[in-house]
């Protein structure tokens, strides 16, 4: 407590205070309490201002995938400015992208509103939780416009947690010209193919035969996906767990992939090629054969690329008596179980898969949609003719085995491949042990 002079003392103060406040100082009061409203109502605009802010949906794809999905996110900015899409660029190799994802779900609360999913992920990405079930927002009748095997990848256990988007199967291209010089047919199994090969770098200037996906990640187990069906194996049945890597058509079929290189029908820097890596040398007219995705179509036959107009494509080659196999790749999108936004990001998805938007895409790029009924569409035929027999490829494609333990199994079936593929390995060895690793996994007895 202070003294009663102390306070004396205040009052006199305030008094003066007050007394020159409202002798002098009326206009600087007035001031003061325009500065208090205009400071309110800036507070009051600013915020208006900010609730008015888009939501930003992102999710991380492949970067020559963002490239080419820049438009369809501009047309939906431009209709819908309450949403900004942010799309962010990922690696090229698809596990590469799986891997970042898995990362960032793991650590919680995502950055990522969407999931642009392979084909292959559900299964682990829905089990662990990380997904919203999208099968309240998506009527049967709409679903049944897509194909089959594209919504299967999309179901766990009761949920739907993927829309898909585009799909894709491995396909044989070839060079008409080239085929037409040396008075060959196209081939059709797995010897065909390398007598073509060899007859078309003995007979022509063109280096190399066959070009495929040979470095250790995804692209190369589909590669062999297609091989060992066409020797009439299998790599996982789904439904027993049975390995069949160990089997005669899987070592058959790494001796294939092995043969190629030894032979120097691929080139021996195949073992490091991705999808890109591969197309480049067909399109710059150095190979005659390459094993890819439908997109290289367009690719191979854009303006001013050596090869255009002289290629065709064909399911992959098998051996005699067997069936051609295409893997089921392709991708669409699920939605991040944490995102702030799901409604926002709903109708991002909603809109990429949609029929207008979708049938744009697949035309400008030449991928596969995943809605049956864009196939047999005038205009997608007047720009891809070969669709309307891709749809029966599409439909009889083989998947990949869709367990839980995918990344696992996939993993372990690449590092194997690819030390046989280098000669590190005998081909029985490597799948010998792939198939025992991948029984481990499984939990099945060897
Ligand atoms: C393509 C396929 C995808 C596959 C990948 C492998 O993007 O659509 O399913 O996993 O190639 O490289």
């Amino acid at each position: 407590m202070g003294s009663p002079g102390w306070f004396d003392f205040r009052a006199l103060i305030l008094r003066e205070y007050q007394f020159s406040f409202l002798r002098r100082d009326r206009v600087r009061f007035s001031r003061f309490l325009l500065a208090l409203v205009a400071i309110a109502a800036t507070v009051l605009v600013g915020a208006q201002v900010w609730s008015q802010q888009p939501v930003t949906i992102s999710f991380l794809l492949r970067a020559v995938e963002a490239d080419q999905m820049q438009g369809l996110a501009e047309q939906f900015m431009a209709e819908n400015p309450d949403i900004r899409i942010e799309m962010v660029r990922g690696p090229n190799a698809a596990d590469a992208v799986e891997n970042l994802y898995t990362t960032s779900f793991l650590l919680g609360d995502s950055p990522y509103d969407i999931l642009f999913s392979d084909v292959v992920w559900i299964p682990k990405f829905a089990a662990a939780g990380w997904l919203l079930d999208l099968s309240d927002r998506v009527s049967e009748a709409d679903l049944a416009d897509f194909l089959p095997a594209d919504v299967a990848a999309g179901l766990y256990q009761d949920g739907l947690y993927r829309m898909p988007f585009r799909s894709d199967m491995g396909m044989l291209y070839y060079r008409t010209d080239l085929l037409d010089q040396v008075g060959l047919a196209p081939p059709k199994t797995f010897d065909d193919l390398i007598t073509a090969a060899e007859t078309i770098q003995a007979q022509t200037d063109v280096d190399w035969g066959f070009t495929w996906q040979g470095l250790q990640y995804e692209g190369l187990v589909t590669n062999f996906v297609e091989i060992i069906a066409g020797y009439g194996g299998f790599w996982i049945d789904p439904t027993t767990l049975e390995v069949g890597l160990d089997q005669p058509a899987g070592v058959q079929a790494v001796e294939f992939m092995k043969g190629l290189i030894d032979q120097r029908i691929s080139p021996p820097g195949v073992t490091n090629y991705t999808e890109e890596d591969s197309l480049r040398q067909f399109q710059n007219g150095n190979v005659a054969f390459l094993r890819n995705w439908p997109y290289a179509w367009a690719e191979a036959n854009r303006d001013g690329t050596p090869v255009a107009g002289k290629i065709a494509l064909k399911p992959m080659v098998h051996a005699p008596g067997q069936q051609p196999a295409a893997c089921l790749g392709g991708w669409g999108f699920g939605i991040s179980a944490t995102t702030p936004h799901p409604e926002e990001a709903w109708r991002v998805v909603e809109f990429f898969t949609s029929p207008g938007p979708l049938k744009d895409f697949i035309t400008e790029f030449a991928y596969v949609p995943s809605r049956r009924a864009l196939f047999t569409d005038p205009d997608v035929l007047a720009a891809f003719p070969h669709y309307a027999q891709l749809l029966e490829v599409a439909e009889t494609a083989v998947p990949r085995p869709p367990v839980g333990q995918y990344a696992q199994v996939s993993d372990i079936l690449q590092r194997y491949l690819s030390a046989a593929i280098s000669d590190q390995m005998t081909a029985e060895e490597a799948m010998r042990a792939a198939a025992g690793e991948s029984r481990r996994v499984l939990g099945v007895e060897g």
